[in-house]
């Protein structure tokens, strides 16, 4: 099963594409967590994405394009995936398409998760995120609170530095002008899928399951 997962900044398509990887056996591809990954390891890519990501704009598709080639061209990807922050911009969606027909493959389903605006940032500012597999907490929505040390791996708990109120509102400027128009095109693909996001996780969870596998609405 091929799968986008298209929204705004904390929608919530980590917290789904983890869960729907879990249960389909496919690997979650977050280009964002790519992206964390090589600027704490100091790379050339890291040092390029960092000076965008900081600013709360997209980075550049050429760079971003390129390295989900790579991912999607690795044995783990051959029964499916679950692409998390990608494609971003109708560019992207045209590459991603380009290379899946490259493979004699398609995209299957573009599930976009719907929240309203106040509630996005009101996650995104209670966020707390594992420096070191990327599990996401929140201080507004956890029964238990992100707590000191990651509940997956024991990683520190740190806040992402883009989840800065104003680096807030400028990904939300850039969503709205350069990511919400791949909803038109993947509803005129026929593979857009509307969820509800605005629901506890277990609940959108059954209704992108739901979207999957037949019995949902389309958009
Ligand atoms: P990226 O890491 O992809 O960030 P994003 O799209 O802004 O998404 P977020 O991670 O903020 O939100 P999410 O929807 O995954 O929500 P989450 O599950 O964490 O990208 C970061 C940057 O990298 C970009 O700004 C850009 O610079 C660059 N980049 C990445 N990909 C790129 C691309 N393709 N092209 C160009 N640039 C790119 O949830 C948010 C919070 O809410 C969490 O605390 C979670 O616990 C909580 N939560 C989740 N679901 C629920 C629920 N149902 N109820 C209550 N709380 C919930």
């Amino acid at each position: 099963m091929n799968v986008v997962m298209l929204g705004p900044p904390g929608a919530g398509k980590g917290t789904q594409a983890v869960r729907l990887a879990g249960l389909y056996g496919i690997p979650h591809i977050s280009t964002g967590d790519i992206f964390r990954e090589n600027v704490r390891e100091g790379t050339e890519l890291g040092r390029r994405a960092r000076e965008y990501m900081e600013r709360g704009e997209l980075v550049p598709d050429e760079l971003v394009i390129e390295i989900v080639a790579d991912r999607l061209s690795r044995e783990d990807c051959r029964s499916g995936f679950i692409l998390d922050g990608f494609p971003r911009t109708v560019a992207q969606a045209e590459a991603l398409k380009d290379m899946l027909a490259e493979r004699g493959r398609s995209l299957d389903h573009a599930v976009n998760v719907e929240v309203p605006e106040e509630v996005l940032v009101k996650r995104i500012s209670g966020r707390r995120t594992c420096r070191e597999c990327g599990a996401n907490y929140n201080v507004h929505f956890d029964e238990e609170g992100p707590g000191e040390a990651c509940r997956e791996c024991g990683g520190e708990i740190y806040q992402r530095e883009d989840d800065l109120e104003e680096t807030v509102r400028r990904r939300l400027r850039e969503y709205r002008a350069k990511t919400a128009p791949l909803i038109d095109h993947y509803r005129s693909e026929g593979l857009l899928r509307q969820v509800d996001g605005n629901a506890p996780p277990d609940e959108v969870l059954r209704a992108i399951k739901n979207a999957l596998e037949g019995s949902g609405a389309a958009g």
